[in-house]
């Protein structure tokens, strides 16, 4: 698949088959987040990826935060579902030490960010589908994978195969809206 194609097709996917992942695959979308740049290619990732199927139902329990989801009305994390049924979930963290601190910003979160498109364009390309999740409770989850208290946990991964077409997704704005040439 050509890299516009991977960008363009790329949908968040909610709903997996039983289907289990070729670890040739795997380790395919493993290596894209490897090749991903970063601060001064300190390469702050850290990935924790969960098969054990009990694991995956506590992080899926772990996906609702209700303080948040009660302000939309929802019951569960639109996502929660998936946790618990694709075959693998990836829990992606970062070292925030392993990357640069500048301008009050920092920039852990870009480099997991960009590694973490790397892997989603790279399941895309291999028929694989995955989606980012980004509530989960904190605390309980570093407690469920023994996650070091230093690491910062940024997102978890359900991937696996889709089940069903991908829906078209939801509409972005036009480029005049974010787009300034010359000066903003
Ligand atoms: C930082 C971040 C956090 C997200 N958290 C969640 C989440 O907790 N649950 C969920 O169902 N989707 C989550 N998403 C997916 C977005 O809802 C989705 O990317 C967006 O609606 C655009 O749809 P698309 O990915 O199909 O283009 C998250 C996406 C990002 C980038």
């Amino acid at each position: 698949m050509e890299t516009l194609e991977a960008i363009k097709t790329r949908r968040s996917v909610r709903k997996f088959s039983d289907q289990t992942i070729e670890p040739e695959k795997l380790e395919a979308v493993l290596e894209a987040v490897r090749q991903a740049p970063s601060w001064s290619n300190l390469q702050c990732w850290q990935l924790v990826v969960v098969k054990n199927q009990e694991t995956r139902e506590k992080i899926s329990q772990l996906s609702f935060v209700e303080s948040f989801f009660s302000t939309f009305g929802y019951k569960s994390n639109p996502a929660q579902k998936a946790l618990a049924q694709a075959p693998v979930v990836v829990v992606a963290c970062a070292d925030p030490k392993k990357s640069g601190d500048l301008h009050e910003q920092q920039y852990y979160m870009a480099d997991i960010g960009i590694a973490m498109q790397n892997f989603m364009l790279a399941a895309n390309d291999l028929g694989l589908g995955c989606v980012f999740v980004g509530v989960f409770q904190e605390a309980q989850l570093r407690e469920l994978l023994a996650i070091p208290k230093e690491i910062k946990i940024v997102g978890l991964f359900p991937i696996g195969y889709p089940a069903g077409e991908a829906k078209s997704g939801p509409p972005r704005k036009p480029l005049e809206d974010f787009v300034h040439y010359d000066q903003w």
